[in-house]
């Protein structure tokens, strides 16, 4: 069974995924982690993000994998201070517009999950990296609500985090290939007013009517 959820950045997807996985024992595999790893090790050796070349080069050699949930570069497991700094941030939603990136990255992800229970949430995971999931949720806030959630996470300025999301927003929507979309077949739970109690409480819901449905279609 796999729950797919995308959504803008600040839309809450990571938490309520995470909260959604461990509840029913689902694996949660959060895609962003994996673009933000491949942006790591690029500029880590100080690559530029605007040369197909050095981009190539990271492509053919970095190693990305699952841990434990957790999103390996080769072989070690990164914590999530470093995948979320600012340079990160930049560079992974930079990195990401790429289509062989992209095509990298979903490869993993499909690889990631086979034969497991799944939340996976980011971008493109109802529309192109698991379109047969037996369940889709588009989450999505008004933008000003979007930066004051990542402003009060990070202590950051809600000003500057507005300008940064809309940039972010703006790639993420206008990608050649994974544009943020929400699909037909996907329902779209608006997230400005409701808590994250009362998101989960929404999720679980629907995920628990989908497991009962499966379970007296198999029977
Ligand atoms: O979800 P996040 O903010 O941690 O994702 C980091 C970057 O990766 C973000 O700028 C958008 C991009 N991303 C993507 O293009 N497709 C996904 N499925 C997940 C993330």
């Amino acid at each position: 069974m796999i729950l797919a959820i995308d959504g803008p950045a600040g839309s809450g997807k990571s938490t309520i995924a995470s909260r959604v996985a461990e509840n029913f024992g689902f694996f949660n595999l959060n895609s962003g982690e994996f673009y933000r790893a491949f942006a790591l090790s690029h500029i880590s050796k100080g690559r530029r993000l605007d040369c197909d070349d050095e981009i190539r080069m990271s492509l053919n050699d970095v190693h990305l994998s699952i841990i434990d949930e957790n999103v390996a570069i080769d072989g070690k497991v990164v914590s999530k201070a470093a995948l979320h700094t600012k340079e990160v941030d930049n560079a992974s939603s930079v990195l990401s517009v790429i289509t062989d990136v992209r095509l990298r990255i979903n490869e993993l992800l499909r690889q990631s999950v086979e034969g497991k229970n799944v939340v996976c949430e980011g971008r493109d995971i109802t529309s192109v990296v698991f379109p047969n999931a037996e369940l889709k949720i588009f989450l999505d806030a008004s933008p000003i609500e979007r930066a004051k959630r990542r402003a009060t996470e990070r202590g950051d300025d809600v000003n500057a985090v507005y300008t940064e999301l809309q940039d972010r927003d703006n790639r993420d929507r206008n990608k050649e290939f994974g544009a943020l979309k929400k699909v037909e077949d996907a329902i779209a739970i608006d997230t400005t007013h409701l808590t994250i109690n009362e998101v989960y409480n929404k999720i679980c819901t629907m995920l628990t009517e989908c497991l009962d449905k499966s379970k007296n279609t198999s029977k």
